[in-house]
């Protein structure tokens, strides 16, 4: 039987323009207001829910992102498996702009965020194992559909998430590095690990929109990021519809 896969889309992917519209749902939430509505379609015939990590319009920054509330939306509107879209600094060499990554790791730099749902009225203390945070099956999946598409890829690869909203400085890049950060975001956790404590397998498609603080002459700026972004989420659109067809 086909999972119904919940996309949580990133910055550059606030809609998905070929989801054919079915529902769209606001549930009474016990973590507060998601980011934005559970929007439910098909995309290439199967059932999807969509979530704009940022809200729709883009507003939320990612230390104000209300991660449980988006989590608990999606498994209550009937999610089986969640794919992350981020979008990444380049850390190694080989993740260049408009790079792929499908990453098998993270390092988390993040602080002062609700990191878990079991924080009150616990019966026993839990603690989820997290040694390998994406689900290893889903991954495999999604590598395969971006080598049928012949696009250029990592098919491993250590996430470093950064607390934001600032870039980093080139000696935190420095020490990512060091650390084995292969690419740099804002919004992978506690998202992972929410998804992880809910029992939702979960995978991240990152697209390198810029080389992280450091590794290229000059400042990082918005233009020169919106420009990766918006033919590197064309080639998402792509990967997502093979992809849902798939799990
Ligand atoms: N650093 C942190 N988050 C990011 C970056 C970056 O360079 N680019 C896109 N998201």
């Amino acid at each position: 039987m086909n999972r119904r896969v919940a996309i949580i889309g990133g910055t550059g992917l606030s809609r998905l323009d070929d989801l054919r519209l079915t529902d769209e749902v606001c549930l009474n939430n016990p973590f507060g207001e998601p980011s934005s509505t559970v929007r439910k379609g098909l995309l290439s015939g199967r059932e999807v829910l969509f979530l704009a990590r940022h809200g729709d319009p883009h507003r939320i920054p990612p230390h104000k992102v209300n991660y449980r509330a988006n989590l608990w939306a999606l498994k209550e509107a009937g999610a089986d498996v969640v794919l992350s879209v981020n979008a990444v600094g380049g850390i190694h060499p080989a993740m260049g702009t408009g790079h792929l990554c499908v990453p098998d790791q993270i390092v988390d730099y993040t602080w002062g965020r609700d990191s878990t749902f079991f924080e009150t009225d616990l019966d026993f203390v839990t603690h989820i194992d997290f040694g390998q945070p994406y689900d290893e099956s889903l991954r495999q999946t999604l590598v395969g559909v971006l080598e049928r598409l012949s696009i250029d890829h990592s098919a491993h690869g250590t996430y470093g998430v950064t607390q934001g909203p600032r870039l980093e400085t080139t000696a935190e890049i420095r020490r990512m590095e060091a650390d084995g950060c292969d690419i740099v975001g804002m919004t992978a956790m506690p998202e992972a690990a929410l998804a992880r404590e809910l029992g939702l397998p979960y995978v991240c498609l990152a697209l390198v929109v810029n080389p992280a603080a450091g590794k290229a002459e000059g400042a990082i700026t918005m233009a020169d990021i919106e420009a990766v972004l918006s033919s590197g989420m064309e080639q998402i659109r792509s990967v997502l519809r093979t992809f849902v067809a798939e799990v």
